[in-house]
């Protein structure tokens, strides 16, 4: 396990004061704006708390409009395709922002750029980005804005570096739930994702560290914490003495009025240790995100997801059991290469079988430097987007069944607001991931309170306060 030297961190954040009486100088009282724009998972959005965590530190002030926005971050993806595209329409967009204000730095982060092609792809066809920076050089933003401010050469980091920088700041974007990263990278290597590339080996960060981070989150009124990692659960296969399982515990017998969840898991790391705590705590959201991705055995070992449809299915069965009113999600990926008919109708079978509250579904896209990128039998789109289509619709049926398990039932709901379609309605978040709507007021807001669920879709539940 390596971490960024406490100097290097330091470092950099006296860059940042440094930036600060620039900015002072050159914009006077009005603090110039930053934004950042997040693509792909829950991972980059907190990697977007930390550059904001550092933007504020030098200066800068949050605004919802690029456009008045004198530095702004593209916070990349590259899990799909699609992903790339959009980041790649963001930038396209945002140079129109720089023909307009000269002084406004443009920068590119996260994990698109962390591709040697797609950064080469930035350096000669976006000349206006100042920089880009690699997922693992998140701490080095401050030394790359003051050399853009300087107007000096252009910078590409791609540092190969994944160590874990702590002490970074952090400016969170929701009061009320917060992400808490405990680990970095993945050793999986599924043979479809990109992940492994692009953010390195498995790191965990220490369990003091960790604590110390929870603790300041529950002091600021954080009531939902998301501990996250690409492969959460394998958390501390690098520590002696700590599993996921322990620090979970640790976490939930840390004092105050909160609950706790926790993802991306791996089936094969979801240990029974890990069932029994979810089973005996009661701060544990019962929700467990285990990405199947497919119900064939075959996809499965293609994929090299190291597991079994009947292991999957025995891990399932021991949740159920231990933990009665659990809600379990999935990913399915769809149109694996050399996926058959028969191979599909296995992963809906699964889905029959394991009734998940959500499935989060996607038709496969090559990646390039992955295995899967260069097997054969790829399956034609229309192929994918006429399987996809099936597999909704089987899972709108499971989902309305799911949801409709909650009627009459009193649950507990973190309040997140006034309802954006009817200001006489409240938003919250139960422990499925599902909107809950209802009556209230604004005073409710940060407040974990008991609605009774009277009405479901598919989507979303209404109720009563209790
Ligand atoms: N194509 C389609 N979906 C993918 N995922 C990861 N890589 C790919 C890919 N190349 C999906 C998996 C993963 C989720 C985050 O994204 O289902 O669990
Ligand atoms: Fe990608 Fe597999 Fe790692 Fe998840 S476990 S990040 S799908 S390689």
């Amino acid at each position: 396990m390596s971490f960024v030297e406490e100097k290097i961190v330091s470092e950099q954040l006296g860059i940042c004061a440094k930036i600060k009486t620039i900015l002072e100088d050159r914009y006077g009282d009005e603090k110039p704006g930053y934004y950042i724009q997040t693509l792909g998972c829950q991972q980059n959005e907190a990697d977007s708390e930390r550059m904001a965590g550092l933007a504020t530190l030098m200066g800068y002030r949050a605004v919802a409009d690029p456009e008045d926005a004198r530095l702004i971050f593209v916070n990349t993806c590259a899990i799909r395709e699609h992903a790339e595209k959009r980041a790649l329409s963001f930038i396209g967009e945002y140079k129109h922002i720089k023909d307009k204000h000269p002084d406004t730095i443009i920068c590119v982060g996260g994990c698109m750029v962390t591709q040697g092609h797609r950064a080469d792809r930035i350096k000669h066809s976006y000349p206006y980005v100042s920089f880009t920076f690699d997922t693992g050089a998140i701490h080095l933003v401050p030394g790359l804005v003051l050399s853009a401010l300087r107007g000096e050469k252009r910078k590409f980091i791609i540092s190969d570096k994944y160590e874990i920088a702590e002490n970074i700041p952090t400016a969170r974007s929701n009061n009320y739930m917060g992400w808490l990263s405990i680990m970095y990278g993945c050793n999986n290597f599924c043979s479809y994702c990109i992940v492994p590339y692009v953010r390195g080996r498995e790191r965990s960060r220490r369990p003091e560290d960790i604590i110390k981070e929870a603790k300041e989150m529950i002091a600021s009124g954080i009531k939902d914490i998301t501990l996250l990692g690409q492969n959460v659960n394998s958390y501390g296969k690098d520590i002696e003495g700590i599993t996921f399982a322990k620090l979970l515990k640790m976490i939930c017998d840390l004092e105050g009025d909160f609950r706790v969840r926790f993802m991306t898991s791996h089936p094969k790391d979801a240990s029974d240790e890990l069932i029994e705590v979810m089973a005996s705590e009661s701060k544990v959201v019962p929700h467990f995100h285990l990405p199947v991705q497919s119900g064939s055995n075959a996809m499965l070992q293609a994929m090299n997801r190291k597991y079994t449809r009947e292991k999957y299915l025995d891990t399932v069965r021991k949740l159920k059991a231990a933990v009665p009113h659990v809600s379990i999600t999935s990913d399915i990926i769809v149109g694996f290469p050399g996926e058959t008919e028969e191979d599909f109708e296995d992963t809906l079978s699964l889905m029959s079988e394991v009734r998940y509250d959500m499935v989060f579904s996607f038709i496969y896209s090559p990646r390039e430097g992955t295995p899967a990128a260069k097997m054969d039998g790829q399956i034609p789109h229309n192929v994918s987007t006429e399987r996809m289509s099936r597999l909704l619709k089987l899972q709108d049926e499971i989902c309305l069944e799911r949801n409709s398990r909650f009627v009459g039932e009193t649950i507990s709901v973190l309040c997140e607001g006034v309802s954006k379609n009817d200001p006489e309605m409240m938003t919250g978040r139960a422990d499925v991931p599902r909107p809950v709507h209802f009556k209230g007021d604004p005073s409710m807001e940060g407040k974990i309170l008991k609605v009774k669920i009277t009405w479901a879709d598919k989507y979303s539940l209404r109720g009563e306060l209790v």
